[in-house]
């Protein structure tokens, strides 16, 4: 969870998302206990709701790894997971953990836990009213979405790359050029797949209308990865995506986050931008 995430709106170029105040009660990385003992009955059937729509909408959709991470979600628990128990076996697999936040957080305090393979994820689930509806990130999204993949090798170590770099175009100024990167592959990335396309996007994966708009929708063009394309692209949170970038397989997104010349290309994206505005 971060504050350029899921339905929220991209802040200007050279915002840092720094403006957020630090929640009451939050460690000064802005983690908070989960307390998963205090979900009430309601907020673990959203939870299972949730669940067992995705597994319907994902069946043939998803990439295969998504489908085998998914197993760490299977806990002995009904409803929402118990991220003691998920550590467990996320840690197992990558050296990832996540961490409870009450909501979003600043850029800088979002990359540091990536880069350190802490996955921030908000502690609170949408309502049964809201189902469909997200104001802001809530834990179906960030643990449903982002945690089977973060069992993957290839997405564990592009994700803490990725904080890495998130923290080097912070200090640039190309964080929101950086941000399109993040933003087409670990949220609304496909993939190649035997006889087409497969979803690993963290934001459709958890999303039941746009799993299958993204595929099934003749609107969107799937656009084959290409680096300076992507820097180049803005994006909109408010709506499904305009357009989907495809990768041969996750090592792409390794290759790309773990390009020598990526904050060059940031700042060359941001140099461009601002000479045809003028
Ligand atoms: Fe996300």
């Amino acid at each position: 969870m971060r504050s350029l995430d899921l339905l929220d709106p991209a802040p200007p170029a050279g915002s840092s998302g720094l403006g957020l105040g630090q929640p009451p009660g939050a460690a000064t990385d802005w983690t908070v206990p989960q307390d998963w003992s205090c979900y009430t009955a309601e907020e673990h059937a959203v939870w299972d709701l949730l669940f067992a729509r995705q597994q319907q909408a994902l069946a043939g959709r998803a990439v295969a790894d998504f489908g085998r991470g998914l197993d760490l979600l299977r806990l002995s628990h009904p409803g929402i997971p118990d991220f003691d128990e998920l550590n467990e076996r996320l840690f197992a697999r990558t050296g990832w953990t996540v961490v409870a936040v009450p909501g979003l957080v600043p850029d800088d305090i979002f990359f540091d836990h990536l880069r350190k393979r802490r996955f921030p994820a908000g502690n609170f689930i949408r309502r049964r009213s809201q189902i469909d509806y997200l104001e802001e990130p809530d834990v179906f999204h960030d643990v449903f979405g982002h945690v089977p993949l973060l069992s993957n090798p290839d997405m564990a170590e592009a994700m803490q790359l990725l904080g890495e770099r998130g923290l080097e175009a912070l200090a640039a100024g190309v964080l929101p050029i950086l941000s399109r990167l993040y933003w087409y592959t670990v949220e609304f990335g496909l993939s190649r797949a035997p006889g087409g396309h497969a979803i690993y996007g963290a934001g459709i994966v958890s999303s039941y209308g746009e799993s299958l708009f993204a595929l099934e929708s003749p609107v969107p063009p799937l656009l084959p990865f290409d680096l300076r394309t992507v820097l180049a692209t803005p994006y909109r949170s408010d709506a499904f995506q305009e357009r989907y970038f495809v990768v041969e397989d996750l090592r792409e997104v390794i290759d790309a986050v773990g390009d020598a010349g990526l904050i060059a290309l940031c700042r060359a994206a941001a140099d461009a931008e601002r000479a045809s505005a003028r």
